[in-house]
């Protein structure tokens, strides 16, 4: 064991993993390794198959020289979802890849988004747009950072994060894996966890990072998931161009094409902005990535999208079929095959994509050691990790209205009522991406703290805090803690076309003001929702977010032990007519960007 002191932390950790190789020796290597490989070793290695497309054909990480894997949304290697049954199967994997010819080691990706979201017992952290709201990011390194330690944890050297959309439009379901409204912001976030993740420098104890999803994502026409940004060059370039240039300079090794068009035309196949602008004009020296069965969609022709993709710049491809399946990774590398043999891809372009691949595999040190030592799954949830998360909590928090000071709350009180059922909800707590794709109520991991639970401990002992779900048989309390919700939604299912706070959430915050008590509100949400009388209902009222399984990071600053620090990352819609983009200046703000009350 070996100590780690990492940004005024102390973190025990295993430190399996060869010295890097010295950078004049990468670029031999890929090269030698390069000459020694066939056509079809290298298309291998441009393949990323899903854990569910191998079900049943593990032995084809060995007979196709698959080069990565992913666990998407749902794909998991156990119902329970422990940090063992990860390690387990990744290793697995890993080994079939060691039975092939030249050894190449397998490079898994997984989606740790906000904290190593997949496994059970792993710190979940608020999701991005909390962070954003921290406006702190020495913070986001450190967060992403123990995302690294925990991912690592499981064997997995590769997240595909951070997101670095410039959300433009709160209808659009994945706003909260936005940093902000704003591109300075989500740039100066986007590289401060590319940093938390890998380091100064891609090495034997980064966790490879991916900036996603290149380019506009955020930007499409009334936030419609994997939709059209329409905009002239001018502003696509000014807009959502430098949180990559943030990226690369940060050093992020891959980079994950967006679902989304440009004017139209699919991101997948959009050969301007992947080669000329991201590889040649920006340098990016990485891997491009495609997202998930995303080159399906440039044209009802596999083939030609195969050709259309890769020709445009893509490195890897995210397959989440196997045999039995349209669009499997059996007919991508036969396709591809093929029309290298029919010169309508370039031995060049594999060539490239295959040593981007490669060099980004030495640079993490698989070739020395493709294992992750299981020590790492030690510290999966620790006491330090869940410190961590439970400060980017405390700061995410903003404090958009406090009648008569009614915060912090006194610990003497002596009637405290608790509203809400997402007062004791972490599945509604920490939103998407956890545990499931598109998350769920109730306990979805374990060793968190719901803000329920928070507040029992927060008080005194003395204190009686009855909890309320529906808000009845309120009796003469001194003040009421009200806590509504989104419920949990990810990508695709979240797009929204009305964005109010819901009528049953309104009516409770109202039945608490019929109490006489000072009603003091917990929105947690994915992204501003317009409040109307909940506002006015409420005597204190605070922007949540999505926090995760932290929920004393709540009552740290609802109690007084900490002053609320966190300022709106974007701006907070009066009303649902919302402009298509938030460019739009003219759209009725409640509250502007960076508000946020101290007390
Ligand atoms: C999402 C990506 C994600 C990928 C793998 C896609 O649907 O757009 O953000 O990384 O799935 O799960």
């Amino acid at each position: 064991m070996k100590q780690i002191p990492l940004a005024g932390l102390v973190f025990a950790v295993f430190l399996p993993f060869a010295a890097p190789a010295a950078s004049a020796n990468l670029d031999a290597q890929v090269n030698d390794l390069l000459a020694k490989m066939t056509l079809e070793e290298k298309i291998g290695q441009m393949v990323q198959a899903d854990m569910k497309a191998l079900n049943g054909h593990v032995s084809d990480i060995q007979k196709y020289n698959l080069g990565s894997m992913l666990s998407g949304a749902s794909s998991d290697p156990s119902p329970d979802n422990t940090a063992g049954s990860w390690l387990n199967a990744v290793g697995t994997y890993q080994s079939w890849a060691l039975k092939t010819r030249l050894k190449i080691p397998l490079l898994y990706g997984i989606d740790a988004v906000h904290g190593h979201n997949n496994v059970a017992g792993a710190v979940i952290f608020p999701h991005n747009i909390g962070l954003g709201a921290t406006h702190d990011p020495k913070l986001v390194e450190q967060a992403a950072h123990v995302t690294a330690l925990e991912t690592a944890g499981t064997g997995i050297r590769w997240a595909f994060a951070p997101c670095v959309a410039v959300a433009q439009n709160e209808r659009w379901g994945r706003t909260y894996e936005s940093f902000s409204d704003s591109t300075r912001l989500v740039s100066e976030m986007g590289a401060a966890a590319i940093l938390g993740l890998q380091g100064k420098e891609l090495n034997s104890h980064s966790v490879l990072a991916c900036a996603k999803h290149f380019i506009g994502d955020g930007g499409t026409l009334n936030g419609i998931d994997e939709g059209d940004a329409i905009c002239d060059e001018a502003t696509l370039r000014k807009l959502y161009l430098p949180p990559f240039r943030a990226a690369i300079r940060a050093g992020v090794g891959s980079i994950m094409v967006s679902y989304s068009s440009w004017n139209g035309k699919k991101m997948s196949g959009n050969r301007y902005l992947l080669t000329d602008v991201l590889k040649g004009e920006l340098g990016f020296r990485g891997f491009l990535v495609s997202d998930y069965a995303a080159i399906d969609q440039i044209s009802p022709d596999y083939k030609r999208d195969v050709e259309t993709s890769v020709n445009a710049g893509l490195d890897m491809v995210m397959i989440p079929h196997g045999p039995g399946h349209t669009n499997n990774y059996v007919e991508f590398i036969t396709d591809l095959e093929q029309l290298v043999a029919g010169g309508r891809v370039p031995q060049s372009r594999i060539d490239d994509a295959v040593r981007r691949i490669l060099r980004v595999k030495f640079q993490l040190g698989l070739f020395e050691n493709p294992r992750t030592d299981p020590a790492l799954t030690a510290a999966i949830g620790s006491p330090e990790h869940r410190a961590v998360a439970r400060r980017c909590v405390r700061e995410s928090l903003v404090l958009l209205k406090n009648e008569n000071h009614v915060l912090p709350l006194s610990r003497h009180i002596e009637h405290l009522a608790v509203v809400g059922g997402a007062a004791d909800d972490l599945g509604m707590q920490c939103g998407g991406w956890t545990i499931s794709w598109q998350g769920g109520h109730g306990d979805v991991t374990s060793g968190g703290t719901t803000i329920l639970a928070a507040i029992r401990q927060a008080v005194l002992p003395e204190t009686q805090v009855a909890f309320s779900p529906d808000g009845n048989h309120l009796r003469d309390p001194d003040a009421v803690i009200v806590v509504v919700a989104e419920p949990p939604y990810a990508e695709m299912k979240g797009d929204r076309t009305h964005l109010v706070l819901s009528a049953e959430d309104s009516a409770l915050i109202a039945k608490a003001k019929s109490s006489a008590a000072p009603v003091v509100t917990i929105l947690l949400s994915g992204r501003p929702l317009v409040l109307n009388s909940a506002l006015e209902d409420s005597s204190a009222f605070v922007a949540a977010w999505l926090p995760g399984t932290e929920g004393l990071g709540v009552t740290d600053v609802l109690f007084g032990d900490y002053k609320f620090v966190g300022k709106l990352p974007r701006r907070w819609p009066r009303n649902d007519n919302l402009s298509s983009v938030n460019a739009d200046a003219s759209a009725p703000i409640q509250f502007a960007r960076g508000f946020g009350l101290t007390d």
